[in-house]
């Protein structure tokens, strides 16, 4: 199955932080991520360093300012903090699908580009999604250097100990929107790239006692891309989402969920490497054997890594596994999920989102935002 853009898959995400040497640190040591490319003064970039990281299929792009001329850079920082700048999707013909995406209401950031060094050369493009990320549209099929033109291979290496993670794939990107703007970007990923609604959660639907959210999620046809949209609901106290809309100053990437294939194994090594992860208390785990459920894995072992399971699947097969890391960054907002689908699950864990969202609240109260 393919879809009418052209789109392959996700390709890489370029963070902007504060300082890339320090947080690939934590991605390389704690996350399990390889260090395979760097751009900055040695290779005759200026103003910015960049580390090109890989894990299996998963491909992150680090980056922070070293001079005031990168004031995309450090202006992102400034406003929003650490976060998810761009994401990519490798495209098969950037330029066509950059003029379809146009024609039908995508906003122009970057037109397409060749981009080349004595490595052959890349198609690049990008439009505007939120208030100040991109989504880059990429080619590689005539590029065999390491990530893009202006890097190299990294010029210092680090011997990192680490448990290795078993992270795989980028399973799906998650937007968080202010209130009214949930259908305006939802109609923005149908209308101008084709993709199609999924699933919609309505007021009531995802709430605890005190907060709200509604949410979208837009996928390509093939179910290759996946996009779930929040939006704050009202509640007695302060939706997780207007949090995230107040401290980064307006809407952005909320989180990434990156998939691996035995979660067990993933969870407790990213434990023993130093990731923090959202607690749920015990009686999730009453509530989930006097469910009688079905699945591979020993409850007991999930309750021993706090590890969440959602049998409601909403296609009506299998189930997922998942687990969300607390926000990275100093700024309560972007954070990983880790996930496993089982026996063909395409929901988003929806059935967990109460036991979840009761853990974000209990932080939140501790931040004074709630
Ligand atoms: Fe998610």
């Amino acid at each position: 199955m393919s879809n009418k853009m052209g789109i392959r898959g996700y390709d890489y995400v370029e963070f902007y932080v504060g300082s890339a040497k320090m947080a690939v640190y934590w991605h390389a040591k704690a996350m399990g991520f390889d260090i395979k490319g760097y751009s900055g003064p040695e290779t005759g970039v200026r103003d910015r360093v960049s580390f090109y990281l890989e894990q299996d299929q998963i491909r992150f792009v680090i980056t922070s300012a070293i001079s005031p001329n990168a004031y995309d850079v450090s202006s992102f920082v400034t406003n929003h903090g650490d976060g998810a700048k761009r994401w990519a999707y490798s495209m098969d013909d950037v330029e066509a699908a950059f003029n379809e995406a146009v024609s039908n209401g995508a906003v122009p950031l970057k037109n397409p580009q060749r981009r080349e060094d004595e490595n052959g050369f890349i198609m690049e493009a990008a439009i505007r999604v939120y208030d100040d990320c991109e989504i880059v549209f990429i080619n590689y099929d005539n590029y065999n250097g390491i990530f893009k033109p202006g890097f190299s291979a990294p010029v210092q290496k680090i011997e990192i100990k680490r448990e290795e993670t078993g992270l795989r794939a980028v399973d799906h990107i998650v937007g968080n929107v202010r209130p009214n703007e949930m259908n305006y970007w939802a109609d923005y990923y149908i209308k101008s790239m084709d993709f199609e609604q999924f699933i919609e959660f309505g007021p009531g639907d995802i709430s605890t006692k005190y907060s709200s959210l509604l949410s979208k999620v837009v996928r390509t046809k093939d179910n290759l891309i996946k996009h779930p949209i929040n939006e704050p609901y009202k509640g007695i106290k302060k939706s997780q989402i207007q949090e995230y809309l107040e401290v980064s100053n307006g809407s952005g990437i909320q989180h990434i969920a990156v998939a691996c294939d035995d979660i067990i194994s993933s969870i407790s090594a990213l434990r023993k490497n130093g990731v923090e992860f959202l607690a749920v208390p015990d009686t999730y785990y009453e509530m989930l054997k006097a469910k009688n459920i079905k699945i591979t894995q020993d409850i007991e072992a999930l309750r021993k890594l706090g590890i969440l399971c959602d049998v409601e699947d909403l296609a009506g097969k299998g189930y997922l596994l998942q687990l969300f890391t607390k926000p990275i960054g100093d700024r309560p907002s972007f954070f990983f999920e880790i996930i496993q689908r089982c026996q063909g699950s395409e929901g988003f864990g929806h059935g967990n989102f109460m036991s979840l969202f009761e853990a974000i609240e209990r932080d939140q109260k501790i931040r004074g935002n709630l």
